[in-house]
């Protein structure tokens, strides 16, 4: 069989807590959206113990699991000067429940660089490999029988102060320093099935943007339909707010701050003049992952009934519903989690406060967003909205908010693409960035 040099477009947003990605095969139309939990087990046995049927391929890389389930139980391994063991790394929700002789995950306390995390090249590695696999079994019905062939473009991202210092030198430990005769060749073997499958990725163009100022790209390409929710939104809470404001004023602001409230970080990108200015911009190295570890810490101290193993743990306790039995804990536990929030929030508007001053008067509009800007809005709303004074501050939704940096990556990818004019034709209709739906949907 045939396998062609595939050609791929992807931003992959590698946060503390979760991978947001997109990834766009042009060749059959088909994109993947991915969510997982930045965590990678390693294990020194070379296969899995009862690896998949190669029969079974297509119904696990099936084209209607939009889930991304897959990306959740990748097993591989890798060759690439970026990563120095050749253990299995198995990824994702998988890893969180897999016996292995290592866990890897961001640590949320203390400094911590992402350029120098062999996770962060690990993950967007093996994400770029498994699509290729699941498109080259959605196109065929099975495996291939050769090495696959995959010419990448990425957009990914940086916190705001390894950005200013790092970005070029980022990228080029992707795509191999510029002119050089010999690119950089990163193997990927993928572990799951009977047959172990080789990816051989090679970076073309990489595009590093600074965390939270990606989400603002996202915003503004959305336009007015989003600028329109947004005001709806925040008069439905406070009729009569912004009265004089229309959605087009929104869209046409040139001068912006950005609060993005991560799992470790909180980055306040700024635009002066619809420019980013790394100047003004600033990260604060805490997010809604310390208040879950403060929090678990303060708990384990003081309450025997509320012991959690993992800030994870604690998350997804208090994200569902408690049972009946399970309502006094959840209670015990949203307040000590309450408490610790309370910090987080006097940080987060302390650091606002010296980058409003930094960005100067001219700022028109403040936008919320991240993840971790869902728990904590109670109290980070009117604390910002009091901090901003006469500027509107608009508080996005983080179910979809979360995804906003992703967004901003992928155009950002897809836009030097074009711009390098070998970009395979867009049909009609495909806006990702647009309707917000990146779904696998086969052309
Ligand atoms: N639907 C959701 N799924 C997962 N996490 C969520 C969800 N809603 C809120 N959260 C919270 O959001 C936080 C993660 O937010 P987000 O994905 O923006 O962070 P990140 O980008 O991984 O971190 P950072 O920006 O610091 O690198 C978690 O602490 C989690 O508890
Ligand atoms: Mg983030």
């Amino acid at each position: 069989m045939s396998t062609r040099t595939m050609h791929l477009t992807g931003g992959i947003d590698v946060g503390n807590g979760y991978v947001k990605g997109v990834i766009r095969n042009a060749e059959i139309e088909l994109f993947d959206k991915i969510d997982l939990p930045s965590a990678v087990a390693s294990t020194s046995r070379t296969s899995p113990k009862v690896p998949i049927p190669d029969a079974d391929a297509a119904a696990v890389l099936s084209v209607t699991d939009t889930d991304g389930d897959f990306y959740n139980n990748l097993h591989c391994t890798l060759t690439t000067p970026l990563v120095a063991a050749s253990d299995r790394r198995i990824f994702g929700r998988a890893a969180l429940h897999v016996r292995a002789s290592k866990f890897t995950e961001f640590e949320v306390l203390g400094q911590h660089s992402k350029v120098d995390q062999e996770l962060t090249k690990v993950l967007i590695l093996g994400i770029f490999a498994a699509k290729a696999l699941r498109d080259h079994v959605t196109t065929h019905g099975t495996l291939p029988t050769e090495e696959l062939r995959v010419r990448v473009r990425a957009g990914l991202a940086l916190p705001i102060r390894e950005f200013v210092a790092r970005r070029h030198a980022y990228a080029a430990e992707f795509t191999g320093t510029p002119g050089s005769a010999d690119p950089v060749v990163h193997l990927v073997t993928i572990k799951n099935f009977s047959t172990p499958v080789s990816v051989r990725l090679e970076f073309v163009d990489v595009r590093v943007i600074a965390e939270g100022a990606s989400a603002q790209f996202a915003i503004s390409d959305k336009g007015e339909p989003l600028a329109e929710l947004l005001l709806a939104d925040l008069r439905q809470r406070e009729p009569g707010a912004l009265e004089n404001i229309t959605a087009a004023d929104l869209v046409a602001a040139r001068n912006t701050i950005g609060v993005d409230v991560g799992e470790g970080t909180v980055n306040f990108p700024v635009f002066t003049d619809t420019q980013f200015n790394s100047e003004a911009a600033a990260t604060l190295d805490e997010g809604y992952g310390t208040v879950l570890l403060n929090a678990m810490e303060r708990m384990n101290d003081a309450d025997k009934n509320l012991r959690f193993a993992s800030r994870k743990q604690l998350a997804d306790f208090l994200q569902h519903e408690p049972s009946p039995m399970q309502q006094n804990r959840h209670k015990n536990a949203g307040g000590y989690v309450f408490d610790e929030a309370r910090y987080l929030v006097a940080s987060i508007v302390s650091a606002f406060g010296d980058v409003l001053s930094q960005a100067g008067a001219t700022t028109e509009a403040v936008y919320v967003y991240g993840g971790g800007s869902g728990p904590i809005k109670e109290l980070l709303y009117p604390a910002l909205l009091t901090a901003a004074g006469d500027i509107p501050v608009l508080y996005l939704d983080a179910s979809y908010s979360r995804h906003l940096n992703r967004e901003g990556l992928y155009l950002a990818a897809r836009t030097a693409e074009v711009a390098a004019g070998d970009a395979v034709e867009t049909e009609p209709g495909e806006q990702p960035s647009k309707t917000g739906k990146t779904q696998r949907v086969a052309v």
